[in-house]
């Protein structure tokens, strides 16, 4: 959850998707930052191609699915708030790109359907309630006291979610523990390791989290930023 301000540096990705300030947000969508870039850059390595089918779980804005679109995939994109849905749609509309836009809880609109690629940045930041956030800016990002609370989900459900040799990318801090991630995709029959990483400095959230985040042990003194992290994943 890093700062605007690390948009401003150089980005790793030379031809980024959309830049935030031209896609439509209602209030409380996800604006794209650096965790957004850092995964647009790990996508524009996978050479997806027309017959492609990705699926953005998470979708926000839709920057994502508009990035595979462009990048010639079809695309499948999912979010649970009605706000970011109605945004992602209007985005998607409004370039002309093939994103079929749904409204659910991670895989459950999906009805078992499997894709070629599923990509997310999900709520990953570590907060001091255990319940998911049900409003405004908080749903896209709070994540349970260590961070889990949808990265589980998604491991758990990656691999019904994936054909045969199916590529995974997901992007989180390294404070909701990239390590479990991987561990738990392995144990999903998904071979998976850390791919890409940038050191953020902390946004607002994280700021105004870092005591209560120190108090858990899930942040040293010294540190005052994040890494974060894209995992790659290939189902067996
Ligand atoms: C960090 S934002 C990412 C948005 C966008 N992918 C981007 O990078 O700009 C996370 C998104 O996950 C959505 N979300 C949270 N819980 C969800 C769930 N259980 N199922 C589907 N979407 C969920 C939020 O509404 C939010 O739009």
């Amino acid at each position: 959850m890093a700062h605007q301000d690390a948009l401003r540096r150089p980005a790793t990705d030379p031809d980024p998707p959309a830049p935030a300030d031209r896609l439509f947000r209602l209030p409380g969508v996800y604006r794209p930052q650096a965790d957004t870039l850092l995964l647009a850059a790990a996508m524009r390595r996978e050479g997806f191609t027309p017959g492609t089918e990705v699926l953005d779980l998470c979708t926000g804005s839709g920057a994502l699915a508009l990035h595979a679109a462009r990048l010639g995939a079809r695309v499948t994109a999912v979010d649970i708030s009605r706000r970011a849905v109605a945004s992602a749609r209007l985005n998607t509309a409004f370039a002309r790109l093939p994103v079929s836009v749904r409204r659910g809880d991670l895989l459950s609109v999906l009805r078992g359907r499997a894709f070629d690629a599923l990509v997310s940045n999900p709520p990953y930041v570590p907060a001091p309630t255990d319940a998911p956030s049900r409003l405004g800016g908080g749903r896209a990002w709070d994540a349970g006291p260590d961070g889990r609370l949808v990265l589980d989900r998604i491991c758990d459900g990656a691999a019904a979610a994936l054909r045969p040799g199916g590529l995974l990318l997901l992007v989180q801090s390294h404070l909701s523990g990239p390590e479990a991630t991987v561990d738990r995709l392995a144990g999903a029959g998904i071979r998976a390791a850390v791919s890409d990483r940038v050191t953020v400095p902390f946004g607002p959230v994280l700021r105004g989290r870092a005591r209560w985040l120190r108090a858990q042990g899930l942040l040293s003194h010294a540190v005052e930023g994040e890494d974060l992290v894209v995992i790659r994943g290939r189902k067996g």
